[in-house]
């Protein structure tokens, strides 16, 4: 089930790409192809996933979302450009595939990350049939997760971390800016589009929290005992870096089970919402499980 629910999404993702970021002819067609090149490589679709169903556990109807649902891929997938820098983690794969800069060079890589982000919030203006108050709000957590105080400034105490014996609650900070942060947006930005009260807004935000951060921990131990081939992008990349991470500093076994207790409180945060969140759940336990 969840990989036919994936699968749909993803079919979805793809058709909004094609609607708001086409081939053109433009003497600047080569950002146009960076881009749509990342962004088409595939990719888990996690974010839109949590997004949409948020949208629809809090009552949100028909496809009135979508346009924030790509929106969010669009910032993740300027992130993981951007992250695969020779400046940043230096990462020759991604998605499978050589990474962006590999195959357009670090200049247009840049840039193709600059058009990706920018063009999101051209695509949430976009939005249909949901009141400006919540289209105006939802734009406004979009952007501070994405931002310094969301994944940009947890890559920045990332990099700051490399190399060093780091206290874990900067561990954990990194973690919840750097990934848990656009988790946040996806599962707040769902709930608000939708009408959610605060209550629910407050009680997505705990889960976008618990489940952000176990999905960076889950991250890091498939970055030393995961396929590379599977993975879709190298493994012993934070070794190589010196990453100070959860599993750095607990190990893997000590990780898993703090995996599974975030997990839990994810899942206890869901009891909140009156919609059926059957598939929520079942993704919850599959990120904690996933292989890539
Ligand atoms: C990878 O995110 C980067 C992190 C924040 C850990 P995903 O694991 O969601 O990557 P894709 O989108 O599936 O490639
Ligand atoms: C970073 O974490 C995530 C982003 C915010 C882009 P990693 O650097 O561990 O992500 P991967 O492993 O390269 O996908
Ligand atoms: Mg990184
Ligand atoms: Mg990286
Ligand atoms: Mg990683």
């Amino acid at each position: 089930m969840i990989n036919n629910v994936l699968k749909s999404y993803n079919e979805k993702i793809e058709r909004a790409v094609d609607l708001y970021l086409p081939n053109n002819e433009s003497n600047y067609k080569i950002l146009t192809e960076a881009m749509r090149y990342s962004l088409l490589l595939g990719g888990k679709r996690i974010r839109p996933a949590l997004l949409l169903e948020f949208y629809k556990i809090s009552g949100g109807k028909n496809d009135g979302a979508l346009p924030f649902a790509l929106a969010i891929e669009l910032i993740h997938t300027y992130s993981l450009i951007h992250d695969d820098l020779p400046c940043m983690d230096n990462d020759d794969m991604r998605r499978g595939k050589p990474s962006n800069h590999k195959v357009f060079g670090e200049d247009i890589a840049l840039l193709a990350g600059d058009g990706l982000l920018t063009l999101a919030f051209e695509v949430a203006s976009k939005t249909k049939n949901i009141s400006p108050e919540r289209v105006v709000r939802a734009i406004g957590e979009l952007s501070h997760f994405a931002g310094m105080n969301g994944m940009v400034g947890g890559q920045v105490i990332d990099l700051q971390s490399e190399g060093k014996k780091v206290d874990i609650k900067v561990i954990e900070e990194l973690n919840l800016l750097k990934t848990g942060g656009l988790l946040r947006a996806a599962a707040k930005v769902g709930t608000i589009l939708a009408g959610g009260d605060e209550k629910l807004i407050y009680a997505a935000d705990r889960y976008g929290e618990a489940t952000g951060l176990a999905f960076q921990i889950v991250d890091d131990i498939l970055d030393i005992t995961a396929d590379s081939n599977i993975l879709g992008k190298p493994v012993g990349s934070d070794e190589k870096n010196g990453k100070s991470t959860f599993v750095s500093h607990y190990g893997i076994e000590r990780c898993r089970q703090i995996v599974d207790s975030l997990t839990e409180s994810a899942i206890n945060s869901l009891n909140e919402f009156d919609g059926d969140t059957t598939f929520l759940k079942e993704l919850t336990l599959y990120l904690a499980r996933r292989e890539h």
